[in-house]
């Protein structure tokens, strides 16, 4: 029997894992910039925290979770999303009490058994940031400026910011009751899944996918048009920081996220080069999430990417951005005598931070320079009896050509020139 990897999983192959790590150090920077340090929490943590934080149901907790018990019986999830493992971390180790205001961001591989397709999968990474401990919308507005950011420093263009607010626990009860009221009059003709949500959750019949049910709902009431005054003074406060900021958005009533924690803003960043599952980004404000488990009640705001939608949307325009690794010196040897100094030498290199690779597998000099080729090695050095015998061997520039002669004795120093980009000789 053959082993392949599990559905909706995916390798990142070494010819591929280049442009993660133009993502990864890209999200990174952008990070660090705006003052959000790292947080890294486990992979799975008590289903409890899920069920509670997401909410028992919505489509995560009802039939996507990765659930199994351990050998001790307790039952685990692997996280299908990081915002309830982060609020986790923060209560348990008592990071408000450390100051006022805590910018963190992961980049995390997360799981959810969703039907795989294009864009969609098992097993799939975010990127994203949570900002715990602030209620003013100029941090709702440096979240959402934060995430378009990351798009932009990848070079992604087509990309639109889409807000709603979807009110409190003050005013979201009676929009209910009005939506709900709306919806009965056209239940007989809703999808399947939309007449599933109708008792559970109406207000995701609003972000349904179904054109017949956005048709049927054309005119359904939408909670911000329903907001009370202080969900509604911030929906507006918002508009106009991210107007004063320059950022491109458009309002959407629809948006009402499937994770039950949000309260006020939220938002999303859609593209149309991704197909049906147009979300490179999720996120908006949750100010009731902390105390819903079990900490101090704590306003917040965060958002979520996935990294594989990045990478399609950079595809779809063409941005390959990032360097395939390769390395700097191929050692070729000649003979016996020339292998058993590769060896010793590459190491040597190794130690002195200057990437070295030889031959293993007893080719030939002229199919061992095809592989330092085919490996797009910087520099190719030809190694054998007689230039140990003289002391000097001779440097293959692969690009231009060149050869040069440069003693034995020398050769790191010659190197770690070059990586300084000096020319050796030429310093004084
Ligand atoms: P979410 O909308 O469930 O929000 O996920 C955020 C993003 O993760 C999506 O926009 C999409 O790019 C990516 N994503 C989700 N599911 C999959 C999948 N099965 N395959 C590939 N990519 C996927 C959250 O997770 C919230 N925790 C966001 C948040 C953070 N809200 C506040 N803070």
């Amino acid at each position: 029997m053959k082993f392949k990897s599990i559905k909706g999983t995916k390798d990142i192959l070494p010819d591929e894992s280049y442009r993660w790590q133009f993502v990864e150090q890209t999200i990174r920077s952008v990070m660090h910039a705006f003052n959000y340090r790292e947080i890294r929490t486990p992979v799975f943590e008590e289903t409890a925290l899920f069920a509670r934080g997401i909410g028992e149901l919505t489509d995560i907790v009802g039939k996507e979770m990765y659930t199994f018990l351990d050998r001790s019986g307790s039952s685990l999830t692997l996280k299908p999303e990081m915002t309830a493992a982060v609020m986790r971390s923060f209560i348990q180790n008592n990071l408000g009490e450390q100051q006022p205001l805590v910018k963190v961001y992961y980049i995390a591989p997360m799981f959810r058994q969703e039907r795989p397709q294009a864009g969609r999968l098992r097993q799939f990474h975010q990127f994203g940031a949570e900002a715990i401990g602030a209620s003013h919308p100029y941090i709702d507005a440096e979240i959402i400026v934060l995430s378009a950011e990351i798009y932009k420093a990848l070079g992604i263009k087509n990309f639109e910011i889409k807000i709603n607010s979807v009110g409190c626990e003050q005013c979201r009860p009676s929009y209910k009751d009005k939506l709900t009221k709306h919806l009965q009059s056209v239940y007989d003709k809703l999808s399947e899944e939309s007449r599933k949500r109708f008792g559970q959750n109406p207000l995701r019949i609003l972000d349904s996918k179904d054109e017949n049910d956005r048709a049927l709902t054309n005119d359904a009431p939408l909670m911000k048009d329903h907001l009370c005054e202080e969900c509604s003074s911030h929906f507006s406060q918002l508009r106009s920081i991210l107007t004063s900021l320059n950022i491109e958005y458009q309002i959407d009533g629809r948006i009402v996220r499937g994770l039950d924690y949000y309260t006020k803003t939220a938002y999303e960043i859609v593209s149309n080069d991704l197909g049906s599952q147009d979300a490179l980004t999720g996120g908006g404000r949750y100010d009731l999430l902390v105390k819903e488990l079990d900490g101090k009640q704590t306003p917040s705001v965060g958002f979520a990417a996935g990294i594989e939608r990045a990478l399609m949307a950079m595809e779809k325009q063409n941005l390959f951005s990032g360097e395939q690794f390769s390395p700097k010196i191929f050692i070729a040897a000649a003979d016996s005598a020339g292998k058993d100094w590769a060896i010793t030498q590459a190491m040597t290199f190794r130690q002195s931070g200057i990437s070295c690779e030889i031959d293993f597998l007893e080719r030939s000099l002229k199919s061992q320079m095809r592989e330092a080729d085919r490996q797009k090695a910087e520099f190719v050095i030809i190694i054998g009896e007689n230039e140990l015998r003289n002391g000097h061997v001779s440097v293959k520039n692969m690009k231009t050509g060149n050869q040069t002669i440069v003693m034995i004795k020398d050769l790191v120093n010659h190197f770690q020139y070059q990586e300084g980009k000096d020319e050796p000789g030429k310093k004084d």
